[in-house]
């Protein structure tokens, strides 16, 4: 599975012949000043809350790309009153196949108001089974005890997990979860895009690799191979 960082909790994988972006956040990104929004292709997008620093590009990119929107109801009939229509609204609990495979929807425990002040609905993470390399994003969520159930639908070979804290869980309770999770390769997000999520590095590094668990912090901009 070919994955990219673009900053924060943005990225994308390619996997079953489908691109796959989430939580579209570069424009206003200082760190991903770098990344070219007009390169970026996408088959699908999936956004896990409402707030700004995961939804910013979202509608940008939906009407450039043609990509299909996934989301909660309520941020995709948000996205539809911005005159998008390739939507397809989920919600806690559920699951639906795509053609790269099936993707349940689960609780984060989080927030999701929306830029303007609109209700957007439930935060959600996003399990993906797709035959390929099976994971699991986080989305912005605590470190919650759900996060048990995620390997009886399928236990990831990777995670996407926030570790920035102040906002999110840190890396000390993102280790945790990959163990709940029963996932030893995590890919850290949401941490040093605000003064207020800002980590030390090596520090999280260290501590993953002492609780045998592989903790990865990818460039902005590059790609590599899950
Ligand atoms: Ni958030
Ligand atoms: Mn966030």
């Amino acid at each position: 599975m070919k994955f990219t960082y673009y900053g924060h909790s943005c990225f994308r994988v390619e996997t079953k012949g489908s691109a796959i972006l989430f939580d579209p956040f570069i424009s206003q990104n200082p760190l991903a000043a770098e990344v070219d929004l007009d390169a970026i292709t996408a088959d699908y997008i999936f956004v896990s809350h409402g707030h700004e620093d995961h939804i910013l590009d979202c509608a940008y990119l939906a009407e450039r790309t043609g990509a299909l929107v996934v989301s909660n109801f309520e941020i995709c009939e948000w996205l539809r009153r911005k005159g998008l229509k390739r939507l397809h609204a989920m919600n806690t609990g559920g699951q639906w196949t795509f053609p790269f495979g099936v993707v349940k929807a689960v609780a984060a425990q989080h927030s999701s108001g929306l830029p303007d002040g609109s209700y957007g609905g439930n935060p959600m993470g996003f399990v993906f089974k797709t035959g390929d390399r099976n994971f699991f994003y986080a989305g912005d969520t605590a470190l919650t005890l759900d996060m048990q159930l995620i390997p009886s639908f399928v236990p990831p070979d990777l995670a996407f997990l926030p570790i920035g804290d102040n906002f999110t869980m840190g890396y000390e309770d993102a280790a945790r979860a990959a163990t709940m999770i029963q996932c030893r390769r995590i890919i850290g997000l949401h941490f040093d895009t605000f003064a207020s999520i800002r980590i030390d590095k090596e520090l999280a590094r260290t501590h993953f690799k002492s609780r045998g668990l592989e903790l990865i912090l990818p460039e902005i901009g590059t790609t590599i191979e899950l």
